[in-house]
């Protein structure tokens, strides 16, 4: 298949872009596009053989429910119910990357929603996406613009890495400000409660409804009797082709320890990758060492985390150590995307 790419800008949109990738949408094919959190790869939401394209460009398992991206608040056609929290939620977070859980409507194919009587629905911030929303008149099923399992894409060259051949058109913008995927939101159930943490934190979401809680099973191992209640939660994710592993605990020893492991594995002849922090930068001598931002900004490490993981792989590293964050604020998330990339492969020292 041939890929058109057209790159834009955000504060300068090109409409001629905008409305050739419209009509792919319409006429049923597949349009990479920018939103804030990550690159989505979309299809015509209410069109079940557009949306098929969808799972098998990117290989996605069949069971793994799209979210829906939508250009305003009016989301009555596509869900049976508003419950009130989920009103209140929107009007505080959209646009933003939030998506919520709501009954879906006859309307919304059961492709789209894998089955399931629920529906992921939002409206992302990025002018792009909307005014490709729009320009489509329907609703756009987007999942991460990935191959299924490598680290989101969070610019358009990543896109047309993983995608170029694959879809009808990529549709560039700038990089993707928030760097991981929406937080999601079950409003379906009550409480409401968080299947997959980004950034708008359990502290934002607890400021409109105190009793929105975390599901208990995403922030460890699957375990037979704990599944996550969003599928694609138990999936391997986000994941480098090298092995990754992350050294938890205390900052100073955190260091000694890396540099103690990259030693070894040097000693084995394997190339080792160090993911660090400006902090910590300083102290690494030997390996490929690349910092995420300051441990005081962790919207940067956030927005850099994906990247990272994809450039470690450019440098064809076998192992990438990494370092361990808070977690708390949008640390929940970084931690959350970190252990599953690294298949909860952590070290911990005391
Ligand atoms: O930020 C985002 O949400 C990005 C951009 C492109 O908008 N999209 C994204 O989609 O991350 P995807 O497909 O990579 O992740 C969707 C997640 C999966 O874990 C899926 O299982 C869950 O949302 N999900 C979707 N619909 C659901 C539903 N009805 N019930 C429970 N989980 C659902
Ligand atoms: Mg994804």
């Amino acid at each position: 298949m041939d890929t058109k790419v057209a790159i834009i800008k955000e504060d300068n949109i090109n409409y001629e872009a905008i409305n050739e990738a419209a009509k792919v949408i319409k006429k049923g094919g597949l349009v990479a596009f920018p939103t804030e959190t990550v690159y989505g790869l979309g299809a015509n939401a209410l069109d079940e053989v557009s949306v098929k394209k969808i799972f098998e460009a990117k290989g996605r398992p069949q069971d793994n429910p799209l979210i829906i991206h939508v250009a305003d608040k009016d989301i009555n056609k596509y869900a049976k119910e508003v419950p009130d929290i989920a009103k209140r939620l929107i009007d505080e977070f959209w646009p933003g990357p939030l998506t919520v859980i709501l009954k879906k409507s006859d309307i919304v194919p059961s492709v789209t929603s894998a089955g399931l009587d629920t529906i992921g629905i939002r409206m992302p911030y990025t002018k792009i996406a909307l005014e490709l929303i729009k320009a489509s008149g329907v609703p756009i099923a987007a999942p991460s613009a990935n191959i299924s399992g490598r680290p989101s894409p969070t610019d358009v060259q990543r896109c047309i890495e993983d995608l170029n051949g694959r879809v009808d058109y990529i549709l560039g913008g700038e990089e993707s400000r928030v760097g991981l995927e929406s937080t999601i939101v079950d409003c379906s159930v009550n409480p409401p409660c968080i299947l997959r943490p980004g950034a708008i934190t359990l502290e934002m979401l607890r400021s409109i409804n105190d009793s929105i809680y975390i599901d208990a099973a995403i922030m460890n191992k699957p375990k037979e009797d704990l599944k996550p209640k969003a599928p694609g939660m138990k999936y391997r994710h986000y994941a480098p082709k090298a092995k990754l592993k992350i050294i938890q605990g205390d900052f100073q020893k955190t260091i000694e320890k890396i540099n103690e492991m990259v030693l070894n594995y040097i000693d084995e002849n394997l190339k080792v990758g160090i993911m660090a922090t400006d902090e910590s930068l300083p102290y690494y001598k030997v390996g490929e060492v690349i910092s995420l931002g300051s441990r005081a900004n962790l919207q940067e490490i956030a927005k850099n985390l994906f990247e990272t993981l994809r450039t470690f792989d450019d440098k064809n590293v076998d192992i990438i150590l990494s370092e361990s964050f808070i977690r708390e604020g949008l640390g929940i998330a970084i931690m959350n995307r970190l252990t599953k990339a690294a298949g909860f492969d952590i070290i911990k020292i005391d």
